[in-house]
């Protein structure tokens, strides 16, 4: 059914003041870029169709856009560029011939407000309708540090009168703690009409999307707001600081959805556990680890403390990756464990397997990389270095600081000792 909802997301800013040659809104945030988190949150309302507005690094903007649009089932995305960046309003003027004739309500908001919730989105899109034809509604925040932020500015009665940018503001003005999010709900044929109407007359010499507050205040149109309980989602990301700031916040909550499905997160200010990880119930994640995108752990797993996963490590029920070991594109079966000190690159493991101390699975010839399997119930004794290619059957047994070459012939159940380690007779 259609939600009668168009949504509008404004992307083009070169973000100066990230410092970056990446686009803004494609700075990582535990694994997901910036507009990767407002698209789920804008994917809440359902829209009906929706405009992204790119500029600086415009294609790795749109693909980025396009995959996670995929992934969070958006209709396929308008994409329109902004060739040269003369402001929100300007923006919003370059997206309007896409949005068509008729569309509905036009949520708008920014790419660089990675905080915001879905259930957000959709209280500004009830308000709009209680509000009625050619109302708009306009998010705010109450901040304790406005600095930067556009301000609401009210009459004697509450009554939004207008936004005033920060480089805009007298000093009185700069004293209102209440601050625009960057989100709007508008009456989207009122939007298109009024759009021609906004002037460049302000100390950045920008099209303000802002302005349309005080055009439909002058032409007494109803303007209302909403104002986040949580004034967190309402933060904007100008440079590393902020990103770095909102950071935890994403982690939280992501860390909140494992804990809720039975994971256990003994430090949640030290588990640094990127968006699209999979978690099973009853593990446990200690201090100071750090799991990347697209890692999957089973059920009952230890993790930590100091650990990395990187991409491509599976953890299979019941296996236990202990301090300062490194996971790189490697499995680890059920109920195997390399507890200490090791380095697990390209290595495919079996069951019940132990990888002792200091463990290294040399997987790069310094040309390419190479794969490591191990069987099940092998136990590699300390300081083995395992050479890839390799193969170490199952019940097979290496010595404390054995060598084991590229390609040994290691049959099953056998054990392998020395440096470089040779096959092992006994007297018998
Ligand atoms: C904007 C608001 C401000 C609000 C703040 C919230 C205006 C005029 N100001 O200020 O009231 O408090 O956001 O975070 O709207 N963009 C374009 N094309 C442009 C300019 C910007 O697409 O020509 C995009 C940017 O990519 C960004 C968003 O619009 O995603 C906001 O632009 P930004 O320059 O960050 O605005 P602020 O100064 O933060
Ligand atoms: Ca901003």
């Amino acid at each position: 059914m259609a939600s009668g909802v168009s949504l509008v997301i404004l992307a083009a800013g070169k973000g100066t003041r990230m410092k970056s040659a990446l686009p803004k809104v494609l700075h990582p945030l535990c694994g997901r870029s910036m507009l990767g988190w407002v698209l789920e949150a804008a994917a809440w309302v359902e829209p009906d169709q929706v405009v992204l507005v790119v500029g600086h690094g415009g294609e790795q903007v749109q693909a980025e856009a396009e995959k996670e649009a995929l992934d969070l089932g958006l209709p396929q995305l308008k994409v329109v560029v902004q060739k040269e960046q003369k402001g929100t309003g300007h923006a919003m003027q370059v997206a309007a011939p896409l949005l068509g004739p008729d569309p509905g309500i036009v949520l708008v908001l920014y790419g660089d407000m990675p905080l915001i919730r879905g259930e957000s989105l959709e209280d500004l899109v009830v308000a709009q309708r209680e509000a009625g034809k050619r109302a708009m509604v306009v998010m705010t925040a109450e901040l304790d540090q406005p600095d930067g932020y556009g301000r609401i500015v009210r009459n004697a009665e509450g009554a939004l009168q207008a936004i005033v940018e920060h480089a805009d503001a007298d000093a009185e003005q700069l004293e209102i703690e209440e601050i625009n999010t960057g989100v709007y709900a508008f009456d989207g044929a009122l939007l298109l009409k009024n759009l021609a109407r906004l002037k460049p007359n302000n100390a950045q010499g920008e099209y303000y999307l802002t302005d349309m507050v005080s055009l439909s205040v002058g032409d007494a149109h109803p303007v209302v707001t909403v104002t986040l309980v949580d004034p967190l989602e309402g933060l904007g990301v100008n440079d590393l600081a902020q990103l770095a700031g909102v950071r935890q916040e994403v982690q939280y909550r992501i860390l909140e959805r494992h804990m809720a499905a039975g994971v256990s997160v003994i430090d949640p200010a030290t588990a640094y556990v990127d968006y699209g990880v999979l978690i099973g119930e009853g593990t446990v994640i200690l201090p100071c680890v750090m799991i990347h995108r697209g890692v999957q752990i089973g059920e009952g797993c230890e993790v930590g403390p100091f650990t990395q996963l990187r991409p491509g490590t599976e953890l299979h029920d019941g296996a236990q990756v202990g301090n300062f070991t490194e996971c790189k594109n490697s499995i680890l079966g059920a109920g195997s464990k390399a507890k200490h000190l090791s380095y697990l690159g390209d290595a495919v493991i079996g069951k019940r397997t132990n990888v002792g101390a200091g463990t290294i699975f040399a997987n790069y010839d310094g040309k390419k990389k190479h794969k490591t399997h191990v069987g099940d119930h092998v136990s590699i004794g300390s300081g083995s270095i395992i050479v890839a290619p390799n193969r170490l059957p199952d019940h097979t047994t290496t010595g404390a600081g054995a060598v084991i070459t590229r390609s040994a012939q290691i049959e099953p159940g056998e054990t392998w000792v020395g440096m470089p380690a040779k096959r092992h007779r006994s007297k018998s």
